[in-house]
């Protein structure tokens, strides 16, 4: 399986911290906030990685990360994004890199305190098709929510007014090479952006979505509060803890 992490856009949410580096860049704790998506695949086993970036600094990634050698990577694949058109926008970067491999995508800004071993094992087992991490949050209406009634996925709705639950879809995606697909198919949402609610929909569509539920605490770090609260976890817990 190989690895994607998606840390484009230009993170003006966190302006003015991103106005003279890329957000991916910014502190979480002791470290900057690209290592804990690359820890997270790395800890599973997944050794084969691209990072899609853009904006104006995306040249210090290269400067930061290398050839990955920290991590114990002997190379790293990077991409370009241009402008802002979405997760899913960011994704379709990295099809040549798959090569019709399964894959397991990381959103840049997710960071989580223990490990995706069991799903991503569990995903190499699955014919085909997909799987999502789902974690209860207080705040569902900030992020792609599920809705699971008689254990069975029924809808996923993206930053909806009045959440089906409390489930969030947290920024790991496993994914089938159909997944490059499936972006092709969908159109630009109402805030322009290619939407990756909308993949994981053509998904569920297809009958080939599986979720599983994350264990230990999980946090984006894409607005000033949860920065904050990330860097607070990290310090507490540690991340990426593989017991
Ligand atoms: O954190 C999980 C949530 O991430 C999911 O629950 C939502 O379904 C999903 O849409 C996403 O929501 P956000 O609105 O919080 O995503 P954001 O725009 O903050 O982007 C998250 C990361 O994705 C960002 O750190 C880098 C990457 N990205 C984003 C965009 C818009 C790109 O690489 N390119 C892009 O154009």
């Amino acid at each position: 399986m190989k690895g994607i992490i998606l840390a484009g856009g230009l993170g003006t949410r966190l302006n003015p911290l991103t106005k003279i580096t890329n957000k991916h860049l910014l502190p979480i704790y002791d470290k900057p906030m690209i290592y804990y998506p690359i820890q997270t695949l790395v800890n599973a086993g997944i050794k084969d990685i691209m990072v899609v970036t853009g904006g104006n600094y995306a040249g210090d990634f290269l400067r930061l990360l290398g050839n990955g050698r920290e991590f114990g990577l002997s190379h790293i694949h990077y991409a370009y994004q241009e402008g802002e058109g979405g997760i899913a926008e960011a994704l379709s970067l990295a099809a040549w890199f798959a090569e019709g491999e399964k894959i397991c995508v990381v959103l840049g800004d997710n960071i989580i305190e223990k490990n995706i071993i069991k799903a991503v094992k569990d995903f190499e087992m699955q014919k085909n098709g997909a799987k999502i991490l789902l974690k209860e949050v207080p705040d569902p209406e900030r992020f792609g929510v599920a809705e699971i009634t008689n254990g069975k996925l029924r809808s996923i709705e993206e930053k909806p007014k009045a959440p089906k639950s409390n489930l969030a879809v947290i920024g790991i995606y496993l994914y089938d090479d159909r997944v490059f697909d499936f972006i092709k198919g969908i159109k630009p949402s109402d805030r322009g952006e290619l939407e990756i609610t909308d993949v994981n929909n053509a998904y569920l569509k297809d009958g080939t979505m599986t979720w599983e539920t994350l264990n230990g605490w999980w946090t984006d770090a894409g607005t000033f509060e949860s920065l904050l609260r990330a860097s607070i976890l990290v310090s507490q817990t540690g991340a990426n803890n593989i017991s």
